[in-house]
Formats: structure tokens, C-alpha cells, sequence
């Protein structure tokens, strides 16, 4: 068995051997130092060239230890030539699709194992509140009932339906969650921030995705960089020990984030040297420690010094071991399978996944009636011409998104070929009816990079990252596309963010669109031409006021490969939109956090200067048709006990003219409780097509046990009382009906 080899091994592993095992190392800086000499049981960011050195390198070594190889493949895979880029975790909550996000973890589970890479550092279950906030693409937006459930369904496909016990199918690679716990909700939006959270806060909002996870089986977790009160994660004994491994009894492995046992010396300055650091991140249950060299000497001199013991550091080796068996790595190291590779990176199947849920995941904010541009069956009263302006129409890069060959984090590499790539201005061009002309013009300059004086350094002399600054104003550009538009029946303006304004540590200080895009919008408003704004922005952005006057608004979050296709058929009124927002529209920066689900009690709906009210609220999206709601009802009795499940009902129908798809949400509201709390949260939701003057009867099951809040001790709990369940079309009160019911 397992436990026995297990131990057998750990027998014959020196302390070296045992401290490298439990380092994950950058390939990227070269792999014969850290298998030889450090003796690392792992490695990131490896090009094939890497792994077969290391292969190389790990037969060369006393005890042949198989390598574990991870890597950020968070929508596809990141950096393997000519692999299937899906919609950023952003676009794929937009599509509020679960099975679609297991299909496509499933996929790019299928095209990464293929690659010598066995587990994923996804998903992302940070919720999304501060939007100044770098990392909003990478999540699945402000809702935990939401991140838990497509959380989830990602973990499924990423393992192939295996939990944390038994062999990994071979398609299969490991998932984690991440970044275990509180790292979103920064200071002031600013990446790895101390987070201000209490125990209770945690408990209620930002630890019930994980929770699920470890339910699920999730391979690994990840800790977030931050501090929580004071204690890093990475060493804070409360979330990782008593929460993790004993409330929820979590057996899976713990991977630190990039050089969080550094951080805590040169950064946080809560350890004096790398000595103590080790120590410290091994006894609180760290196994795996990303990136941080210095930790081989640190570990091996706490070790001499008794700050760590080495039952404690075998802990941490048997857990890396014990994932390296259950992949069966020491009997077929799943290396790159280059036949398998042939068949499916990049394969058909998957383009076309991409293009469903690109499909899915566009939102229509407004629409005047505007769109569609044409009947959808390719017939079209007279010629049209369209000016496709903005400078993200043609950007293949920002439309891929983050962490996708060659963007901001996996900037080592040029991966994803211009061939395999629809941009919106491609989508247009191809897909308009005969007799249509496209024109186009980018119209404004985003940013240019430059040197940061003040910038942040780097204990191993990596150069300083360079900082955005606004393009500067082009006249002649804007001059273009105002030329372009003024030829045109309807101008297409897509404005948004660029990826070098989205990432780890790329937080913004604002949210309104860079360069001179608003100039753009301005001139291409005054020509008086009908326009349609697309947004293609890694977070809710602030339109200028000319942008929220156009006649229709889209939503596209990076969208993939194939995303400007499925934009162009929606504009085109080929395929119609369905997405709905995961996260709140601000009005303004000064708003935020605005997300839906906020703690009961404070006063009046404004601000002295500003409305509250978002500009568009969780669950909003329009479609091309319209749809109206019957009453709710209770299928059996009002006075339920904890234990019961309750059957909700209503009927939905399409009263448009063409075929639909509405999201059917279910909010439940606890009418008094013993502290404060939201007043609703979601608890369920459903996709329902429809065709028109078709009526579907829409059914919840609502288990009472859901109807939970976090009391004054920290414990989750149902309160006897009065609650609402409340049923429709988005999060916002008009759009609720409600069914009244009581817990005994
Ligand atoms: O997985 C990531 C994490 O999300 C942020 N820091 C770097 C890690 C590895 O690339």
C-alpha cells in the first residue's frame, strides 16, 4: 500500500533530500541547480524544453524521486502553443452555467495533462468586492453561493470526478483552491494587502467556496499572500489548523503562494531570517513552499537549531509524496504524450466549447432596440456599412486575457497563434450578411509602459515592474475613426482595459476607461450615429457619459479564442445574448464595495453627492426578447423545520418575439435576525430556455438548512423566524417577487 512505500521512502531520504521535496521551484530560472543540488520535489512555469531537462536531471539523482509539475492553466491552458484559451473565471460566472465551467475545466484538463503538467493552481475562489482590485478577472465575481457552485464544478472537471482518495484518471490533473482565505478584499483595492477581517466576516462570506472545495476533494489549497489580523496566512494557525485540517478535517496538500516564506522576512517583516520563516511555515502546516530558494538553507538551519523538528518537516514530505503516489508518478511520471497532444490541444471540440461559452458569457446591459443589427437569418433590407471602431477590436491579446501566452504573467512566452484567434473586428467581418461592409479604425491608444521610479525592488534583482500611463491623446487617430463613422450606417465601438492594467499587482486606482478612449467616445457621439458600446474590460469600468448614451451596451469579460466570433453573432442577431453580471456595475469608484449582498442597516439609499444605487445590479442582463413572470408559489406547507426542504415554484414565459434564455434567480431573505446581515443572498439559480409564448414552470428545491447566518459566536446557524424566499429576474427588490415562510 501506499503507506508503506510511504514510509519506506521517508526512511531513506536524507534531510536535504526531505527539505528539497517539499520546494517548488521556477523553471524558468533553470532546472540543474534545483534538482541536483537542492533537490526539489517540484517545479512551475516549465516549457517543454524544462521538462525534459528535468527528466534528465531526476535520473541522475540517488533516490529518482518523481517530480510534481504544477502551473496556472486557470482557463486553459496558459502557455502551450496553440492550446484552447476559454473566457477568464469572470466570463465564465457571467454565463451562470455550472456544467459549462466543469466542461470547460474537463477540456482544459484534457489539453494539459497531455503537456507533462499534473495539477492547476484553479480556481480562483476570491470574492470580488474592492474592483480596483488586479486579480476581478480571475474570480468568479462578489457572489459565494455562486463562486461555491461553478468553484465546484471546475474542481469536478479538473479531476475528472475524482476526489481526494484513488487514482487520478490520466486526463486528469489536480486542482486548488485558491488563495485560501480573504485575499481579495484588499485595502484600498491594492494587491496582498493586510485584510481586514474578522473570524466571524470569514466565516460568513469569504470560507463557505472553501468549505466546499475540501468537500469536494480538491486536491490542494493555496495560501494567500496577505495578513489576517496581524498573521500572515501562511503562518496563521487559526485559519490552516483549526478551520482547515480540524473543523472541515482537509487532508489534501498546502501550497504556499509565490515566496510567501520570503515575504514574511523581506516584505511583512514579521520573521527575522529565513531560518525562523521556514520553521514557522512548516509547523503551521505549510507542504509545499512556492518559490522562495532561500528556504533550502533556512529549513536545514532550523533544523540544526531545533526550531523545527523533523517529524514536522516528514509531515509536510509525506503529504507531497503522498500526492506524487496517488498520481502514480513513480511507476509513469505522465510525461508529455505528444500523440495525445496531436489529438487534442486546440482541437475542434474544444474551439468550439470556447465559442458556447463565449456565446454564454456576453451580457447586454442596454439596448434601445438598436440590436440586433439584422434579422438573424442572414437577410438584410439594403446594404449597411459598420464602422468597427476602439482600439480593443482587433486585440487578440487583451481578448485572450490574463494569464494566457504572452500577457502580463506569462509574459515569457508567445504562445497562441494569430490564426486561431477571432477578434471582434474578424467576427464582424466574417459573419455580416452579404452586401454589408465593414470598416475599421482603432481610434485611440490605450497606454504605454513606462519605468516606475518609485516602483518596488526585488531582493534577487528581477527589474522593477514597469507601470501604465496613459497613451498619450492621438488627434489624429480619434480624426480616423470619427471619418470611419461618419461613412457608416452604425458604429460598433469597443473600449475597455488592456491587459497590462489587469494582474497580480496591476491594481488601478480607477475605473474609468485609460488613454483617450473617453475623447473617442465623445467624438464618435457626436456624429449622431447610432452606436453600440462593447466593453471588453476585465472588471465593471465607468463609461463616460457619452459610452452610457449610446443606444445598446455589451459586456464581453476576455473571452478567448474565440470570442469576438460569438460577439459578432450576437450583434449580428445570430445567436442571442444571455450573460448576467456576477458582479455589480458601479456608478462610480466612490462607490465601491457595491456589491449586492451587503450587511443590513445603513442609512437612506445616497450619498450627499451620489446616489447608492448601482448603475447595474447583480443578476441584471438583458436578452432579445422579453420575459414575464407568474407568482411563486409554496408547494406544501408555510411552517417548515430546519431539517425540511422547501419546494419553490413559478412560471416563466418568453412574451418577446424571438427565443430566449433567462436566468431564474432565488434569493432568501431571514426578515430579523440576532446580528446584522445581508439582506438577501442568493441560493439558487437556473437557465431556462424558452421559445416565444413558451411557459415554463420553474422549480427550486430549497433545503432550510441553507438559510443559514453566522451568530455572535461564529457559529452557522438557522434562526427560528420569518424569511422570504424571493424569486425573479435579478438581485434587485423590483425584479423579486416573494413567497413568505417560518422556521419552528
Ligand atoms: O498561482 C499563482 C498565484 O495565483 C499568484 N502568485 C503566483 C502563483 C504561481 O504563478
Amino acid at each position: 500500500g501506499i503507506d508503506e512505500r510511504l514510509a519506506d521512502l521517508l526512511g531513506r531520504m536524507t534531510l536535504e533530500e526531505k527539505v528539497g521535496q517539499v520546494m517548488q521551484l521556477d523553471a524558468r530560472g533553470g532546472v540543474e541547480g534545483p534538482i541536483l543540488e537542492r533537490h526539489v520535489g517540484s517545479l512551475l512555469h516549465a516549457s517543454a524544453e524544462r521538462l525534459q531537462e528535468a527528466r534528465r536531471l531526476v535520473e541522475q539523482t540517488r533516490l529518482r524521486i518523481p517530480l510534481i509539475i504544477g502551473d496556472d492553466c486557470i482557463h486553459g491552458h496558459s502557455f502551450f502553443e496553440g492550446a484552447t484559451i476559454f473566457p477568464v473565471q469572470l466570463g465564465m460566472a457571467t454565463t451562470f452555467d455550472t456544467e459549462m465551467a466543469r466542461r470547460i475545466a474537463r477540456a482544459a484538463a484534457e489539453e494539459v495533462s497531455t503537456t507533462g503538467i499534473h495539477w492547476t493552481f484553479s480556481p480562483v475562489l476570491c470574492i470580488a468586492r474592492d474592483t480596483r482590485w488586479g486579480r476581478v478577472d480571475e474570480t468568479f465575481g462578489e457572489d459565494p453561493y455562486l463562486i461555491g457552485e461553478m468553484g465546484s464544478a471546475m474542481v469536478r472537471g479538473y479531476q475528472g470526478g475524482s476526489a481526494m482518495e484513488g487514482e487520478l484518471p490520466r486526463d486528469a490533473i489536480l486542482a486548488t483552491a485558491k488563495h485560501f482565505a480573504g485575499y481579495s478584499e484588499t485595502q484600498g483595492g491594492r494587491d496582498a494587502s493586510e485584510a481586514d477581517l474578522s473570524h466571524r466576516k470569514l466565516r460568513s462570506w469569504f470560507l463557505p467556496p472553501f468549505e466546499r472545495m475540501a468537500r469536494e476533494g480538491c486536491a490542494s489549497f493555496m495560501m494567500g499572500y496577505q495578513s489576517i489580523d496581524g498573521i500572515p496566512v501562511t503562518i496563521n494557525d487559526w485559519l490552516l489548523n483549526q478551520v482547515l485540517r480540524g473543523e472541515w478535517g482537509y487532508s489534501g496538500t498546502l501550497v504556499t503562494d509565490w515566496d510567501n516564506v520570503g515575504r514574511m522576512v523581506w516584505e511583512q517583516k514579521v520573521e527575522p531570517d529565513y531560518t525562523h520563516a521556514a520553521a514557522a511555515a512548516v509547523k503551521a502546516g505549510n507542504d509545499l513552499i512556492m518559490n522562495t530558494p532561500g528556504f533550502y538553507e533556512g529549513a536545514l538551519d532550523a533544523l540544526c537549531q531545533g526550531l523545527l523538528s523533523e517529524e514536522e518537516l516528514d509531515q509536510a514530505v509525506s503529504r507531497v509524496l503522498a500526492l506524487k503516489f496517488r498520481l502514480g508518478l513513480f511507476e509513469d511520471p505522465r510525461l508529455p504524450d505528444l500523440e495525445r497532444q496531436r489529438a487534442v490541444i486546440g482541437s475542434e471540440e474544444h474551439q468550439e466549447l470556447n465559442l458556447e461559452a463565449a456565446r454564454e458569457s456576453v451580457v447586454l446591459l442596454k439596448n434601445d432596440g438598436l440590436l440586433p443589427l439584422s434579422g438573424g437569418d442572414g437577410s438584410a433590407s439594403g446594404a449597411r456599412r459598420i464602422a468597427v471602431v476602439g482600439p480593443l477590436a482587433d486585440d487578440a491579446q487583451t481578448q485572450l486575457g490574463d494569464w494566457a501566452g504572452g500577457s502580463g504573467q506569462c509574459d515569457w512566452i508567445d504562445s497562441q497563434p494569430r490564426r486561431m484567434i477571432t477578434t471582434i473586428l474578424d467576427g464582424l467581418r466574417e459573419q455580416v450578411p452579404d452586401g454589408w461592409q465593414v470598416d475599421y479604425a482603432p481610434g485611440a491608444r490605450i497606454l504605454n509602459l513606462v519605468d516606475d521610479p518609485e516602483g518596488p525592488t526585488y531582493p534577487d534583482g528581477q527589474p522593477r515592474p514597469k507601470i501604465a500611463a496613459p497613451a498619450p491623446a492621438d488627434p489624429e487617430l480619434i480624426a480616423q475613426a470619427v471619418e470611419v463613422a461618419q461613412r457608416s450606417d452604425v458604429v460598433i465601438a469597443v473600449v475597455g482595459d488592456v491587459i497590462q492594467l489587469v494582474g497580480e499587482g496591476c491594481s488601478t486606482a480607477t475605473l474609468e476607461l485609460y488613454g483617450d478612449q473617453k475623447d473617442l467616445l465623445d467624438a464618435l457621439a457626436a456624429t449622431g450615429k447610432p452606436m453600440v458600446v462593447v466593453l471588453m474590460s476585465s472588471k465593471p469600468l465607468i463609461l463616460p457619459p457619452s459610452g452610457l448614451a449610446a443606444q445598446a451596451i455589451l459586456w464581453q469579460p476576455s473571452p478567448g479564442m474565440k470570442g469576438g466570433q460569438a460577439l459578432a453573432e450576437i450583434v449580428l442577431g445570430l445567436t442571442g445574448p444571455s450573460g448576467r453580471l456576477p458582479i455589480t456595475f458601479p456608478r462610480h469608484a466612490g462607490q465601491l464595495p457595491v456589491y449586492y449582498n451587503q450587511v443590513r442597516g445603513q442609512h437612506g439609499n445616497r450619498y450627499a453627492d451620489l446616489t447608492q444605487d448601482p448603475l447595474w445590479a447583480f443578476g441584471e442582463g438583458l436578452s432579445y426578447t422579453t420575459f414575464s413572470y407568474g407568482k411563486p408559489e409554496l408547494d406544501g406547507p408555510a411552517q417548515v423545520g430546519a431539517d425540511d426542504v422547501l419546494h419553490l415554484s413559478l412560471p416563466v414565459t418568453n412574451s418577446g418575439e424571438r427565443p430566449g434564455t433567462e436566468l431564474v434567480q432565488l434569493y432568501v431573505s431571514d426578515l430579523v435576525t440576532s446580528v446584522s446581515w445581508a439582506g438577501r443572498e442568493l441560493k439558487g439559480f437556473q437557465r431556462v430556455d424558452l421559445e416565444p409564448g413558451q411557459t415554463k414552470r420553474v422549480v427550486f428545491d430549497l433545503p432550510v438548512s441553507e438559510c443559514t447566518i453566522v451568530d455572535a459566536s461564529g457559529d452557522r446557524v438557522v434562526e427560528p423566524g420569518e424569511f422570504q424566499a424571493l424569486l425573479g429576474h435579478s438581485s434587485r427588490m423590483d425584479d423579486l417577487q416573494s413567497v413568505t415562510f417560518t422556521v419552528r
